[in-house]
């Protein structure tokens, strides 16, 4: 079992992540300061793992509620179902919201636990390894309008995270693969070692040994940690997280949500974002190749056959501006991701016209 402390201030919170870490029935049970406890899960994980949860709550004043699994159920509606039965469970300020599932539930669960009586304590239990990796750690919390993702939401920090790596077993194969997208990108963007570490572990990722597993969530969880400690409210660093997401998030909207998982995506945005990088003269082509050879042999997608044009005018809506230049993330070679002001979008669609 690892333990891992997010520093930030009177808001910090462990991370322990490790097999088993759901059995462990202390570890929930103390994070629970009040007497009442409502578990947030989905229609798929609940059915698994809820037994443990609850059995850690034994004692206390418990309420479950299930919404459907999928990003379908990331709603103003189903946040008003968590109120309702925050309302019913009699929750007082110091109740305790816990979300046991993927980034869906976890978003879902923050936003409604940052509202309720102005915010109540908050404990994470992801299951998805993106929810492992990324959306449990860091305090981004939000819901979807029918005009966009994300659109309504509130910083707001989980008092602990429990990320029991065992329950990556039922993950299906895809989601899975898609969540290594977001572990490499922790290599591209800041730690060229690590990244060196998933091309030698690839077979034991793949496999999913529970060792390679562990090492990967701590070692992504100490970056997300770092950038996050660093910069809570996304004025600079934490934008690095967004490595590849302006394509990928052109490439999502062009799929309607269908064709691609988010970390797939991200895939092939962070392969674009590296080859854009060389055509601006930035960095090495080759290491842009670095980066598409390690997600092949995660057998993650790294390119796709939309039109740069149209690609390019969704990445200038999805950065709200209509101007000639846009402003990315793209790295000066593995490791090493920066902040571009002025992209040039002529240089955008004369690179993704390129396939070299
Ligand atoms: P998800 O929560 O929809 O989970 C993916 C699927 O896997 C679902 O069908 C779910 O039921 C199923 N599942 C979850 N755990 C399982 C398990 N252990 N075994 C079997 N099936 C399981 O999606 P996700 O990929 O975890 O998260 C995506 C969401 O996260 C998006 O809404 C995205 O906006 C959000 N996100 C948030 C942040 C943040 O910082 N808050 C960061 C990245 C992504
Ligand atoms: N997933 C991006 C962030 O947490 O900032």
């Amino acid at each position: 079992m690892n333990r891992l402390d997010v520093r930030l201030g009177d808001r910090g919170y462990p991370i322990f992540i490790g097999a088993g870490v759901l059995l462990d029935r202390s570890r929930l049970r103390e994070a629970v300061r009040g007497r009442q406890a409502l578990v947030l899960t989905d229609s798929t994980v609940g059915p698994r793992y809820l037994p443990p949860v609850l059995a850690a709550l034994d004692g206390l004043k418990v309420a479950t509620i299930t919404i459907a699994s999928g990003e379908a159920s990331k709603t103003l509606a189903n946040a008003e179902r968590v109120f309702t039965a925050l309302a019913d469970l009699g929750a007082q300020r110091n109740a305790c919201l816990i979300a046991l599932g993927g980034g869906v539930v976890g978003d879902l669960g923050g936003f409604a636990a940052a509202l309720w009586m102005r915010g109540i304590d908050f404990v994470q239990i992801p299951t998805t390894l993106l929810a492992m990796v990324d959306s449990s750690v860091g305090g981004k919390t939000a819901v979807n309008l029918p005009h966009g993702k994300n659109l309504v939401g509130a910083f707001w920090q989980p008092r602990r995270v429990l990320a029991d790596i065992d329950t990556l077993a039922s993950l299906a194969e895809r989601e899975y693969r898609a969540g290594l997208a977001e572990v490499v990108k922790y290599g591209a963007i800041r730690d060229e070692s690590f990244l060196g570490w998933l091309k030698d572990n690839a077979a034991a990722l793949i496999a999913r040994s529970p060792d390679a597993i562990a090492y990967a969530v701590l070692r992504s969880c100490e970056h997300k940690a770092q950038i996050v400690e660093n910069d809570e409210r996304e004025t600079g660093e934490r934008a690095l997280l967004n490595f590849g997401h302006t394509f990928g998030h052109a490439l999502e909207t062009l799929g309607r949500y269908e064709k691609w998982l988010h970390g797939e995506a991200v895939a092939i945005g962070m392969v674009m974002a590296a080859r854009l990088s060389a055509h601006l003269g930035m960095a090495p082509l080759s290491d842009a190749h670095r980066l598409t050879d390690l997600l092949r042999r995660f057998e993650l997608p790294v390119t796709a056959d939309e039109s740069p044009e149209t690609m390019v005018e969704l990445m200038r809506l999805d950065k709200k501006t209509l101007s000639d230049q846009l402003r990315l993330i793209l790295w000066r070679g593995v490791g090493r991701a920066e902040v571009v002001e002025n992209v040039a979008a002529q240089d955008i669609v004369a690179c993704l016209h390129a396939r070299e």
